[in-house]
């Protein structure tokens, strides 16, 4: 009999990061991997790399250092440690990551996780020829093509349902180029999936106990999955049929792009119910003459007119949005369009980064960069308003009685912690048995990022009969 092995699996960047990491835990667990808490435990550790951000690859190396000096304690025990390394990082650095960290027995890159059990293979069939004193002419394995047939078709099933939430990955890679953005050159081309095998997985996600379902994709309102008579469903046509799916309450997309906000997804958010009335919609600038130099297709104008079709139809929808500050070429008068914008929409949240150059993207080779002390100060103004947003978003919710989809306990004994329609955090004094259901809490306070509440009286059985 085998020992059981264990996989360490840590994930940086987005959700599809996260969605990707269940999906190889997934691909492993047939080969014996079950999960470990720490990388001091485990067999196999996967480092799951995310390149949107500045000093991403020298943090992986750091990283990658401190895997190696395990590796070798281990080795002096006489055990193994085998090193991958997925994501974008991977598929952007390649080879040079087993060239500047040869501790690193794999690299796959993110279209090629179903492969990760021959590619394992194939590593120890390289550590068993070095253990024997042969040379190698390189040690790690390498896998980051772009292949032309989709790793949807040979990964497993999901099995990564979370106290009653799930991510279906739906769309993979970007066609518009940003002129910030990596993503184009790390994961490729946009693709679909087919919809039946996206409306089958929610089916798998339910029976295994999901309620609320996740539509990932780098951009996923480009959605334009072929459906089984041949025709092409767009993301809101995919939305109606999920809505179908018996069991599905809540329904969520992310992320976005506002030049494929059409007609009918805009009209979705008027006519699903389970469309949860919250929507994540980057737009990065406020400038139309920012926006330009991005390549992001579109204006401040179009932006907000999305935003107010949004409104007519979901009055109640709240708006997260991404903004990058200090853009080559952004005036102080640019940056007072985003915060014009800003105060014009009102949002609910938003993420916001200093932009920083990404090796490869034209953004990076721009005229006129803009001083880090600039950056700084910009986003500091933005992230207080943003806050200041927030903040009045949340009170204006307290005192209302709203469905939460309980998700974890809390930090405090006898305390569970979910979430809002409106993806707020809430915490409430309530039993462990309503983590992954959806329970009515009246709101009672306002923090600046979550929520406190009580629990409403919960039938337990009317929802048994
Ligand atoms: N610099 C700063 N922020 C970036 N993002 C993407 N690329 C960069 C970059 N080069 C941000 C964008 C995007 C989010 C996921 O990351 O705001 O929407
Ligand atoms: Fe990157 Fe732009 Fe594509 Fe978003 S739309 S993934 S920012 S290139």
């Amino acid at each position: 009999m085998t020992a059981p092995k264990r996989l360490f699996i840590r994930t940086y960047g987005c959700q599809m990061n996260v969605y990707d990491s269940d999906r190889m835990a997934d691909v492993l667990r047939p080969l014996g991997y079950a999960l470990a808490d720490r990388p001091d435990d485990a067999d196999l550790v996967v480092v799951n790399t995310c390149h949107i951000r500045e000093h991403a690859s020298e943090k992986v190396y750091s990283e990658l250092g401190r895997l190696r000096d395990v590796k070798l304690e281990r080795r002096a025990a006489g055990r193994d440690l085998t090193i991958a390394v997925a994501g974008c990082v991977a598929q952007a650095e390649g080879e040079e990551i087993v060239k500047r960290q040869p501790a690193v027995d794999i690299v796959v890159g993110p279209q090629a996780y179903h492969r990760l059990p021959e590619l394992l293979a194939e590593a120890a069939r390289k550590q068993a020829v070095l253990r024997a004193g042969k040379r190698l002419p390189g040690a790690g394995v390498l896998d980051t093509d772009f292949p032309a047939d989709s790793k949807f078709d040979h990964l497993p099933g999901p099995q990564g349902v979370r106290a009653g939430s799930a991510f279906l990955s739906i769309q993979e890679g970007c066609d518009k180029f940003c002129t910030f953005c990596v993503v184009p050159y790390t994961r490729g081309s946009e693709y679909s999936r087919p919809a039946a095998a996206v409306l089958a997985e929610a089916r798998q996600l339910v029976a295994a106990g999901a309620i609320e379902i996740t539509l990932l994709g780098q951009n996923v309102n480009a959605y334009h999955g072929e459906a089984r008579d041949g025709s092409t469903w767009s993301l809101a046509r995919l939305i109606r049929e999920l809505a179908e799916v018996e069991g599905v309450a809540r329904i969520r997309y992310t992320t976005s792009h506002p030049r494929d906000m059409d007609d009918e997804l805009i009209a979705a958010h008027g006519a699903v119910p389970q469309l949860m009335p919250y929507l994540h919609l980057p737009v990065q600038s406020g400038s139309d003459r920012i926006l330009e130099a991005m390549n992001r297709r579109h204006g401040r104008d179009l932006f907000l007119s999305i935003v107010e079709r949004l409104r007519n139809v979901r009055p109640d929808l709240a708006l997260s949005s991404d903004f990058i500050v200090g853009f080559p070429g952004e005036s102080d008068a640019d940056f007072d369009d985003t915060m014009r914008l800003i105060d014009q929409v009102g949002l609910a949240a938003a993420f916001s980064f200093k932009y920083s150059r990404r090796p490869g993207t034209p953004g990076s080779a721009m005229p006129d960069q803009v001083p880090e002390a600039v950056k700084t100060a910009r986003l500091a103004a933005l992230q207080a308003l943003i806050a200041e947003q927030s903040r009045a978003f949340n009170a204006s919710k307290a005192g209302q009685t709203v469905p939460v989809l309980f998700a974890e306990p809390g930090r405090r004994p006898g305390q569970i912690i979910g979430k809002t329609p409106w993806l707020q955090s809430v915490h409430a004094d309530g039993p462990p048995r309503l983590i992954g259901r959806i329970v009515d809490v009246r709101l009672t306070a306002a923090h600046p990022n979550s929520l406190a509440g009580e629990v409403a009286l919960v039938d337990d059985r009317a929802e048994a009969a």
